[in-house]
């Protein structure tokens, strides 16, 4: 959700804050702020409602120090506007403080603290939860607690899940860090006379690759040569670092006109990177090395359920045919948000699936700890982030090899939770004896032609380019689909609303004449995947009625159908794959579409508005 960094050193702090802050945009980037302390204590802070150019015009006036915090905010609690821009300052004005996550007591908290501020003459500075942590903090010091106690105290007395960077005037050579729950990491770099801290490691990567990542309930006392840790039961260590190995360049924009373009591109990359290893033909094996699960506890599985949130919910339901299909025994999906609210019936034997490729998301997280408490039920995680806070929930883990993803709308990580979905319906078909070597190399021999699919599919940018140019200023589309084409379908219209801002809806083409065919007409264009396959004829069909009420078809099918396209307006080919792989042909195009409807409408196409990548809050 949002972004957080901080600075304790030798060089100029903000400089260095602003190009870590510029790493972490997709998190937030409604408003942002920097706060910069001097060796004599004297303390500048400066915040900007918008994007973070507008606070890098501003911070060229701000005196320079050696140490700070800043933050980019995704908006919960107050509209987006300087005044609600964090850093937030306690009034006496000596304690600084940047959060990510819900003060879920917030209005408690101020109630408590108002006599404080009355009895100063003062009054809150901002609509947020986060103002009252430096109030708690600040109220503690003039108690005659030491700041470290003050924080423990403060971050003890919040409800909800919170990471928090935080600076006192007092103390001008330290900066302070708390993780509390699940409300994203908190990541420590160690570099030569000077540390920093992030949310997440793109902000380190061109300072350092020796990392300490905290864990729920640690406070980090942080000064420009060490880190002492501080945990809930006051127990104190010097943390031992980690050396991560992830390369700069890859979360550079090349020479791409925007990140989810250069994403796009890497998929099938991040496909064969994600599978190499994993899918072994000779004797055939999925997974062989790779899940830490119990051959006992793979044999005993009679249900699997998958769960996740966005476009991770798409490839969760994806997920969910390919067990079924491929491991033949029965599985369902479920939003992670809902499930968890619904006190679910697990049963016994049931493996939980948890797609999320941040690794982050906190009703995926939710739903996670709910599954754990409750039914103790085995849990996999698919994400994309090694140490995120998904696979210290998980009994195993499948990391996706996709590189930082920094678009906003997930595209390589898609494919990627796709290829390590598929796998683990090997896996556990193969585990259970329900494939043979036979079949279940037939299996692995067609994944591994999905990286190629993905790179045809790439190739048909212009025809995108050439249908958006045609439907750009559409206002409706309805996408459709069958069988594990209806998860695309939904996941096209998601990536019409993220990037392009078009309401669009995904729907099972059986499902159209039911009620959306309503809405059809000449100015409502309706897309429809349909690549030879079992409900190929059911499809056409749909394409029928669809014409019969005149609006406009655009097919996305097999290269050389000639039958289709004859009985469309427009068509856009795709190399014919399996049946069971026809997502890796599809997806490219349905992102590339999206791409292209939301250039010719000129947006902000990595930063679209009102979202963020790593959704910290519920
Ligand atoms: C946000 C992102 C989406 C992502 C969803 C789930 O909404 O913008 O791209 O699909 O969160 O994220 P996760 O990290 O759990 O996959």
């Amino acid at each position: 959700m949002c972004g957080i960094v901080g600075y304790v050193g030798h060089q100029s702090a903000g400089p260095i804050l602003l190009e870590g802050l510029q790493r972490l945009e997709y998190r937030g980037y409604d408003s942002s702020g920097i706060a910069v302390i001097d060796r004599d204590g004297a303390l500048a802070v400066m915040k900007r409602e918008g994007k973070l150019r507008d606070l890098q015009a501003a911070i060229q006036q701000m005196p320079s120090g050696a140490t700070g915090i800043g933050h980019t905010r995704w908006a919960t609690h107050g509209q987006p506007s300087d005044r609600n821009a964090h850093p937030h300052a306690s009034s006496s004005g000596d304690v600084i403080v940047v959060q990510n996550g819900i003060v879920e007591n917030y209005r408690e908290l101020r109630a408590e603290l108002q006599d404080q501020l009355d009895a100063e003459g003062r009054s809150w500075h901002s609509d947020t939860d986060t103002e009252v942590i430096p109030e708690l903090i600040s109220k503690e010091l003039i108690a005659g607690r030491s700041f470290e106690d003050a924080l423990a105290y403060a971050v003890g007395r919040l409800r909800g899940a919170n990471a928090i960077a935080a600076a006192h005037r007092g103390d001008p050579d330290r900066i302070y860090a708390a993780r509390k729950g699940s409300a994203g990491g908190i990541v420590i770099g160690y570099g030569d006379g000077e540390m920093f801290v992030a949310s997440d490691l793109p902000a380190l990567l061109p300072h350092t690759t020796t990392v300490y990542h905290l864990e729920d309930g640690d406070i980090a006392v942080i000064d420009d040569r060490s880190v002492r840790i501080r945990q809930e039961n006051r127990t104190s260590f010097q943390p031992t670092p980690v050396q991560v190995d992830l390369d700069p360049v890859a979360i550079a924009r090349g020479p791409y006109r925007h990140f989810m373009l250069k994403e796009i591109h890497e998929q099938p990359r991040a496909l064969s990177d994600t599978i190499r290893g994993r899918a072994r033909l000779e004797p055939p094996s999925a997974l062989a090395d790779d899940l830490e699960l119990p051959i006992e506890t793979l044999r005993s599985i009679q249900r699997v359920l998958v769960i996740g949130m966005g476009t991770s919910l798409h490839a969760a339901m994806i997920g969910r045919w390919w067990i079924e299909q491929v491991a033949g025994i029965p599985a369902d999906f479920d939003n992670a948000s809902e499930f968890r609210f619904r006190a679910p019936l697990l049963g016994p034997s049931t493996l939980v699936v948890a797609v999320t490729q941040s690794g982050e998301t906190i009703d995926t997280l939710g739903a996670m700890n709910h599954v754990r408490q409750h039914w103790g039920a085995p849990q996999v995680a698919v994400t994309n982030v090694e140490g995120s806070e998904a696979t210290r929930q998980a009994d195993a883990s499948i990391i996706l090899r996709c590189g930082p993803e920094v678009g906003v709308a997930s595209t390589k990580t898609f494919v990627g939770s796709l290829a390590a979905l598929y796998l683990l319906a090997c896996r556990i078909g193969h585990a259970q004896g329900r494939l043979s070597p036979h079949v279940l190399t037939d299996r692995l021999e067609q994944l591994l032609t999905a990286p190629s699919l993905v790179e045809r599919g790439i190739q048909r940018a212009e025809r995108c380019a050439e249908i958006a140019q045609r439907f750009g200023t559409a206002s409706n589309f309805l996408v459709l689909g069958r069988g594990i084409e209806y998860p695309l379908a939904m996941e096209a219209a998601l990536k019409c609303k993220e990037i392009s801002y078009v309401h669009a809806e995904g729907y099972a083409a059986g499902e159209m004449k039911h009620g959306p065919i309503a809405l059809l007409d000449q100015e409502f264009p309706v897309i429809a995947l349909a690549p030879r396959g079992p409900l190929f004829d059911k499809m056409t069909s749909a394409i029928q009625q669809v014409s019969a009420r005149r609006a406009p078809v655009i097919a996305i099918g097999d290269e050389g159908d000639k039958d289709l396209s004859e009985l469309v307006d427009h068509f856009i080919g795709v190399p014919p794959a399996p049946p069971l792989l026809t997502p890796f042909s599809l997806t490219p195009v349905i992102q590339l579409l999206a791409y292209q409807i939301a250039l010719t409408r000129g947006l902000d196409i990595d930063q679209p508005r009102n979202l963020a990548k790593t959704v910290t809050v519920e």
